[in-house]
């Protein structure tokens, strides 16, 4: 059913306002790539880059944020803070969110159910993280904890499931270079996939994230059910991000 795939940038805490020429140029590859390809590629910025964004340069690639406030309204006090509303007025289509880099700083699953329901709102499409530790991981408790995360992010947010797409990223394969098996992640996303036709009757995309490389995506690709990636360290060197693509394609 999804069979547009996903390839998302997570840039973290990078990138200056002359690195946004590397996504014209990935732009100017998607656009010329001479396979009839069908793609989502989003790039997640950080804030002070969303704002610096030509619109007018990009067509095919979409923009999104790495987070936003778990606050309903749009302006106020919140020291520090950026509403959903301040993201979307500055072009974003999507946002992270449940990261674990921030649920590590305190991001509850409260907050995360909340930012759901905020981003929906301002109609801004979420790219919900989940995942485990390598504890979990080790004591077979991954599934467990994904599907407690899934639960509580989607809790009262039903109606907004078409906004969702979920990053399933092991936090012990993030920047690390280890990755799950092969038959790991293909029972897993089943698994996922079916929790979620059966008891929200919708169709979530299911990406995978941690370690994605030009390196390893001929292999990563081959994931059952896997609708797509969300890349941080590749996303960062042009050619890296392009290969990947390439490669997905070949
Ligand atoms: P990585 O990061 O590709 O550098 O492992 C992925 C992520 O944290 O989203």
């Amino acid at each position: 059913m999804y069979s547009k795939k996903y390839f998302i940038a997570n840039w973290k805490m990078n990138g200056e306002p002359k690195d946004l020429d590397r996504i014209y140029k990935i732009e100017k590859f998607l656009k010329n790539f001479k396979k009839k390809i069908n793609l989502n590629c989003i790039f997640c910025l950080p804030f002070t880059l969303l704002g610096l964004i030509n619109h007018k340069k990009i067509s095919v690639i979409k923009i999104g944020s790495q987070n936003i406030a778990a606050s309903s309204i749009d302006y106020g006090a919140f020291t520090g803070s950026v509403s959903a509303k301040m993201v979307r007025q500055l072009g974003c289509k999507y946002t992270i969110i449940g990261h674990s880099e921030n649920r590590n700083e305190g991001e509850t699953d409260k907050d995360i159910n909340k930012k759901i329901e905020f981003a929906s709102s301002k109609n801004l499409k979420a790219i919900l993280c989940v995942g485990e530790t390598f504890n979990e991981f080790k004591n077979k408790k991954s599934f467990n904890k994904v599907k407690s995360q899934i639960y509580s992010a989607f809790k009262d947010n039903k109606r907004h499931l078409g906004n969702i797409v979920i990053a399933y990223e092991p936090i012990w394969s993030i920047g690390t270079g280890l990755i799950p098996e092969k038959v790991y992640l293909d029972s897993f996303f089943k698994k996922i996939k079916d929790l979620i036709r059966k008891d929200f009757k919708k169709n979530v995309p299911v990406l995978y994230g941690g370690s994605v490389s030009s390196k390893n995506i001929s292999s990563l690709k081959n994931i059952d059910c896997c609708d797509g990636f969300l890349i941080g360290g590749a996303s960062l060197k042009t050619q890296n991000f392009i290969d990947i693509i390439k490669k997905y394609y070949i």
